[in-house]
This record gives C-alpha cells, structure tokens and sequence, in this order.
C-alpha cells in the first residue's frame, strides 16, 4: 500500500486557506492512506473556551466534508485533527474519513499543557479501524508521550498507527522508532511547521513529519521549515508477526501480573 502524510504551514483561523494549502500539496496524488496533523484547519494556540467554540465543529462538519473531497480526490483514507463538539464540551479529535464516509473519531487522551484549559480529555478507548484492507489505529501529538497508548492500540491489532501532530518538544521524532519497535507497528506522524505567538503561548512547531517501520527504521522525514508531502510503500501486514525469534514474543512475553 502506499501512505504518507501532508505536513502543513496553517494560519490561525483561517480554515479556507488551510485548506486550500493542502488540495495545492495533495494535486496529482494517489495513495491509500493520508495522514494530517493536529488541528489542521484550525491552527493550535487558543486564548479562551469561547475562541476554541468558534472553531469547533460537530463530527459531520466542513472539516469532515473537506476531508471527504481530499479522500475523493486522491483514492486514500484520510485522518486529520479538529475540534470536535458535542454538547457543551469540545475535544482536540482527529476524524478517519474514506469516500463519503466517516468512519470515526478518536479524542485524544493525554492533553498538553493550556489544551487542558479549552479541551475535555479523551472519554472513548482509542479504536482500530478496518479499512481497505489494513488496520488503522489513530493516537495524537502527545499521546506518544505515553507508552500505553500505542501499546493498546497494538494489542487491538493496529498494523498502522497514524498520529497527526502539533509537536512543539524535540524528542517525539527520535522516539517513535522506539514506540514501532516495541509493538512492531508502522507510524505516521503527520506533523506541521510555522509559530503562533498567542495568549500565553510561544510555539514553534517542529515539522520533521516521520514515517517509522514496524522494525524501528525511519521510512521517511520532512523538513523542519517547508510544507512538505511524502508517500512510501509499506506492506502493513508485516506488522502481524511480533516474533522477534524463535523464544520471544512481543505480545505473549508480557506479564502483566507484574505492571500496573
Ligand atoms: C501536542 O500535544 N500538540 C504538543
């Protein structure tokens, strides 16, 4: 299969233009999976509950339709970030789209630093999706920071874990060949560029979108300051074999009488 990611530049609010920055990256494009980073259409820094409201969306909203139109337009199963709604609470989300369908959310667990003051934490156990005939598990940005969060994902049966981004800390890109390694999994950490001063906030977003093999191996990094697209071949069943040889196995070795 081929999958890749779309690193972004976007500007704070501005969704038409995020977008369009995107349909400009993604033309001529074939894949089967794409991944987009964290809150792409929106930008990230927020200032109050009500600024995040304004951007926020229902699950079926033009983040989703705009999705829908890349998934259209390049054969590939999308997932991307955006503020999702219900009620009254909001979630940093990420949506897997494929056609004219939705086929899901995921709401990330483990909020970062002020996301703490505009977002509700993650309430759903992350999810693998069945499409196309790969096994698709989403985590975002910081859930890396937390081991358990791919090693369930891999214990659910994900043989791809895509993972949309805002990285403001160096260390992710180094330790999701650790991340793959341990689970034998592919990784996707579609992640975007630029700085948004705003509120009590200074971020500059790293870039360096990765691609990381089921064996620890980088397939495939960007640059640090250009919106950039990568593609690879990978065949994701490789995944499914968590023997490391004839003695250990990745999963039945685990003892979880002795862990927390
Ligand atoms: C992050 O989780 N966006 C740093």
């Amino acid at each position: 299969m081929i999958a890749g990611y779309i690193q972004t530049d976007p500007e704070f609010g501005n969704k038409p233009k995020n977008f369009r920055q995107i349909f400009s990256l993604a033309t001529d494009t074939r894949a089967d999976l794409l991944v987009l980073p964290e809150l792409f259409a929106t930008g990230y820094t927020f200032t109050s509950p009500e600024e995040t409201a304004q951007l926020a969306e229902p699950v079926n909203g033009p983040t989703a339709r705009f999705m829908m139109e890349l998934s259209k337009l390049t054969g590939a199963v999308v997932v991307g970030g955006f503020i999702e709604q219900e009620e009254d609470r909001m979630y940093n989300s990420s949506l897997v789209v494929t056609g004219e369908t939705i086929l899901g959310s995921y709401r990330k667990i483990h909020l970062f630093n002020r996301e703490k003051l505009w977002f509700s934490g993650g309430n759903k156990a992350p999810e693998v999706f069945e499409v196309a005939g790969f096994r698709l598990g989403v985590m975002i940005c910081f859930d890396w920071f937390f081991p358990e969060t791919a090693r369930t994902l891999a214990l659910k049966g994900a043989q791809i874990i895509a993972h949309p981004s805002n990285l403001v800390m160096p260390y992710c890109q180094r330790s999701m060949p650790l991340r793959c390694l341990e689970n034998r999994v592919f990784a996707i950490t579609a992640n975007r560029i630029g700085r948004e001063t705003r509120g009590a906030d200074d971020f500059l977003f790293t870039g360096a979108s990765q691609i990381t093999g089921h064996k620890g191996d980088i397939l495939s990094q960007g640059p640090v300051d250009q919106p950039h697209i990568a593609l690879v071949e990978l065949d994701p069943t490789a995944a499914d074999d968590k023997n490391l040889n004839d003695y250990n196995h990745l999963f039945n070795d685990r003892n979880p009488s002795f862990y927390y």
